[in-house]
């Protein structure tokens, strides 16, 4: 019998015929990606960007000031669902910040003490022991700060130095833990304070898919999530600004949602500095469980379609209406937004890699 004829040419290898080039894009990504972030390709970012590549969050530090005990975070717990830190008794921390809700809130912006005068949007608080400026607008400069501005803020519980410490003075269990954790006989506002930080410092979430691909496991993450890792890095720009382990690079940017001039203007930044380069600017959040912390924005006003939307034209632009024509505050927005171009493939990709960003473990 003859043998049969072998075909001209180099072998193709069997695949080939069978996978599209989506595929073979797919499984290309896939490759690139399980090295380690040291060997992905460079970001698309601005020259004057200091990016730091994503990866794994490191340990957490706690302040020289207020070092961690296992009893002081317990204690912080406890306050964190504790009314008697509200003005009106009736709200605790979790109201607005609550664990079910990636440590957020999921109404467009919370209540506060009196309906009507908020106007942000509550912050989830998973991983905010990596941030370095607190609030929107980052007028507190520590976990510890922040909490006793939150205790005192109108927007937050509403109270008074004097009616939260008398109060807990008023409870013998409290007086005894103080006690024991910080040596003193009165409680103090600003061992309240610590208290809650070291409990909010404990706050990090489990491991995300991101975090157990980064870690080796490279079918953690889907095709579509590793299709948005790339163009997040690459031509979205997101790492211009969300960078870094936990998704930010601690600075403030105007994304053009000041509503400058109009209803629900909140011009941001420039509350703290009052330099007029600063209207309109905003802390970049961290990303981590960001599927988890709807609605979005300092201002609670959109949801995580209408954000990528919003992207993709490059963020909306305010013009300057006549009376506004010499107004040394009207804000620039960044300019290291630029429309985008992506399809919608793509920005259904970007979605399914920033929900791979949630962690487990909340509770
Ligand atoms: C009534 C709702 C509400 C309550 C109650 C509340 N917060 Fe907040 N929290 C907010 C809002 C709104 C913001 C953002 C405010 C801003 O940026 O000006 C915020 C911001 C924060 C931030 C800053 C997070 C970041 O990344 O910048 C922390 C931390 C925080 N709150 C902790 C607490 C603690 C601790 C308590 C209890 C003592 C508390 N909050 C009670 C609504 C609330
Ligand atoms: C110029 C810096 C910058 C760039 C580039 C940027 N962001 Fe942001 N991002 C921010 C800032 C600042 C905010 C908060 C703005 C505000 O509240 O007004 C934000 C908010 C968000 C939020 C809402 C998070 C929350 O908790 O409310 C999401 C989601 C988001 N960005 C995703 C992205 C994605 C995806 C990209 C890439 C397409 C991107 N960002 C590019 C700075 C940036």
């Amino acid at each position: 019998m003859a043998a049969l004829p072998v075909p001209a040419g180099p072998r193709q290898p069997i695949v080939a015929a069978e996978l599209t080039a989506e595929q073979y894009r797919a499984i290309w990504l896939r490759n690139v990606y399980s090295r380690p972030p040291g060997d992905w390709p460079p970001p698309v970012v601005d020259p004057s960007v200091k990016w730091v590549e994503l990866g794994l969050r490191p340990a957490m530090k706690h302040p020289t000031e207020n070092p961690y005990s296992e009893e002081k975070a317990k204690l912080g717990r406890q306050l964190f669902f504790d009314p008697r830190l509200s003005g009106s008794k009736k709200i605790t921390c979790a109201t607005c910040h609550s664990p079910d809700s990636g440590w957020a809130i999921d109404w467009k912006t919370s209540f506060g003490s009196d309906p009507g005068v908020i106007g942000r949007n509550p912050p989830g608080l998973l991983n905010s022991g990596f941030s370095t400026h607190f609030f929107w607008d980052g007028r507190a400069d520590s976990l510890e700060e922040q909490a006793r501005k939150a205790i005192l803020n109108r927007e937050e519980m509403d109270a008074t130095e004097k009616l939260v410490t008398r109060r807990l003075q008023d409870v013998a269990e409290y007086r005894e833990k103080f006690k024991r954790i910080f040596g003193a006989d009165r409680i103090t506002l600003g061992d309240v304070a610590k208290a809650l930080a070291t409990f909010e410092r404990t706050l990090v979430g489990g491991e995300s898919r991101f975090d157990a691909f980064l870690k080796g496991n490279t079918i953690a993450l889907s095709d579509e999530a590793v299709f948005g890792l790339h163009l997040f890095r690459t031509k979205a720009g997101c790492m211009n600004c969300h960078y870094g382990p936990n998704f930010s690079d601690n600075q403030f940017h105007d994304l053009g949602l000041s509503y400058f001039g109009r209803k629900l203007e909140d011009l941001g930044r420039y509350y703290v500095t009052g330099r007029p380069a600063d209207v309109g600017r905003f802390k970049t959040p961290t990303l981590r469980n960001v599927a988890r912390t709807a609605p979005y924005m300092h201002n609670g006003r959109f949801h995580l379609k209408g954000v990528l939307k919003m992207h993709n034209a490059g963020m909306p632009t305010l013009r300057r209406k006549e009376h506004q024509k010499d107004d040394p505050l009207f804000p620039t927005k960044s300019p290291l937004l630029r429309p985008l171009n992506l399809t919608n493939t793509e920005l259904h990709d970007l979605k399914a890699f920033l929900e791979s960003l949630s962690e487990p473990g909340l509770l």
